[in-house]
């Protein structure tokens, strides 16, 4: 996402500041260009030198440069994104009134690039209706606010003003560099394993760990959706910018599916939802005996995809997914794309060493259309994927 952005990051002074050494060194990594800004009053909490070593490159304080560079000028119009992070209730008033005093206020005026602000401040700043109105001037225009966190607040109190948490200000800032492909679209993304109960204590299900569900929900939200992701149980952690539904066995997940349908413009089918459930579900710990527990009767859960097929609007895009062992992966695709009636269905083999369930790598993934779109990777990242397949659906149906 980040090799070769150039990114400017605009330090102001508030305490987090030390907290945007963290986001410097992670865009650093991430493959970006990435430049850093400094009020005065910034230099006052974490000196120049620190964010030179992070960024490798000459830090801008000073509006007095030298004749060859204008940096007020040239870094907010030759870059791909200018973030203000923590950006001050100061300099959001400026920001919003167009003061231009010094070398931060100064290339922020004259920036062409995109603006992401990350405020933080006391809750009580932060709530002041003159912070918030420069907050509504500045969205207005387009610049994207990154509301702070809830919690401890370095002044001694708690409340809305704590520097968010690094993932959502990278999630925000790479929103704002991407095009808004499914802007008004409702996405609903199953994802993670079903957990069909025998007793209170045991269960049958899988290594599923949603992993591929939210990389497409995060790249459907940065491409401008509503996203809705419904998550079996696993350890993976939603973001909260994504609307988090919980469910624990296929029935549930079914219910939750068909009950979010009628408002969904695209459903990704990630889940691996169990085919069989226990035939009966025993209200007390079962004991064990002398004798061997011969026989576990199962019985078959419903099949949401089929159960989808048969209520869908036309309009709708239905998309399945599938892990297989055989070696006919594209032929098995098919068959699930018709008999399931998919749009689109992303298979991948999955080896008895359990890549493609936990790993963060897919090893031959193949996206088949019903509109003939094919594309075939030996191996990637289910970001990648994520976003490969998003983009493929936004191109193929004008989204
Ligand atoms: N799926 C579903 N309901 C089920 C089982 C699977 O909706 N009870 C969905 C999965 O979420 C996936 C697609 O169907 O998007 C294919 O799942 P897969 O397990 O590969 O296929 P099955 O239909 O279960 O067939 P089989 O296990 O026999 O290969």
């Amino acid at each position: 996402m980040w090799t070769q952005k150039r990114v400017v990051v605009a330090v102001t002074g508030g305490i987090a500041a030390y907290k945007t050494c963290s986001l410097v060194s992670k865009l650093r990594q991430e493959g970006a260009e990435v430049k850093v800004a400094m009020t005065k009053n910034a230099t006052s909490f974490i000196s120049p030198e620190c964010f030179e070593a992070l960024a490798r490159t000459k830090v801008y304080v000073d509006l007095w440069g030298s004749a060859e560079e204008i940096p007020h000028i040239s870094l907010g119009q030759e870059c791909d994104l200018v973030v203000v992070a923590p950006a001050t209730a100061n300099i959001l008033a400026k920001m919003a009134h167009g003061i231009a005093d010094d070398l931060v206020s100064t290339m922020l005026l004259a920036a062409t690039a995109p603006v992401v602000v990350v405020p933080s401040m006391n809750a009580v700043m932060w709530e002041h209706p003159a912070v918030q109105a420069n907050l509504k001037i500045l969205a207005d225009r387009g610049v994207r606010v990154v509301n702070p966190d809830v919690g401890n607040l370095a002044c001694g109190t708690s409340g809305r003003g704590r520097f968010p948490e690094l993932d959502r200000i990278m999630a925000e800032m790479a929103k704002a560099v991407t095009v808004q492909s499914y802007q008004g679209k409702r996405v609903l993304v199953t994802a993670g394993p079903t957990r069909e109960y025998l007793d209170p204590v045991r269960f049958l299900s899988n290594p599923s760990t949603g992993k591929m569900g939210l990389a497409i929900a995060k790249a459907a939200w940065q491409r401008g959706a509503e996203v809705t992701l419904i998550l079996g149980p696993c350890e993976t952690k939603v973001p909260d910018y994504i609307n988090h539904v919980p469910v624990v066995s296929a029935e549930e997940m079914l219910e939750a599916v068909l009950s979010h349908l009628a408002n969904t413009d695209l459903l990704f089918m990630t889940a691996a939802v169990a085919d069989y459930r226990p035939k009966c579900e025993a209200a007390e710990k079962i004991k064990k005996t002398q004798s061997d527990l011969s026989t576990l009767e199962l019985t078959r859960n419903p099949d949401i995809l089929l159960q989808v097929k048969a209520v869908r609007r036309p309009e709708q895009i239905i998309v399945g997914f599938a892990a297989e062992t055989a070696a006919d992966l594209v032929e098995l695709a098919k068959k699930k794309l018709t008999a399931k009636g998919l749009d689109y269905i992303v298979a991948n083999r999955v080896h008895k060493t359990d890549k493609g369930f936990s790993s963060s790598v897919q090893s031959e993934v193949v996206i088949l259309g019903k509109d003939g779109s094919y594309r075939h990777y030996q191996e990637i990242n289910k970001e990648e994927l994520a976003h490969s397949l998003c983009d493929l659906i936004a191109t193929a149906n004008q989204l």
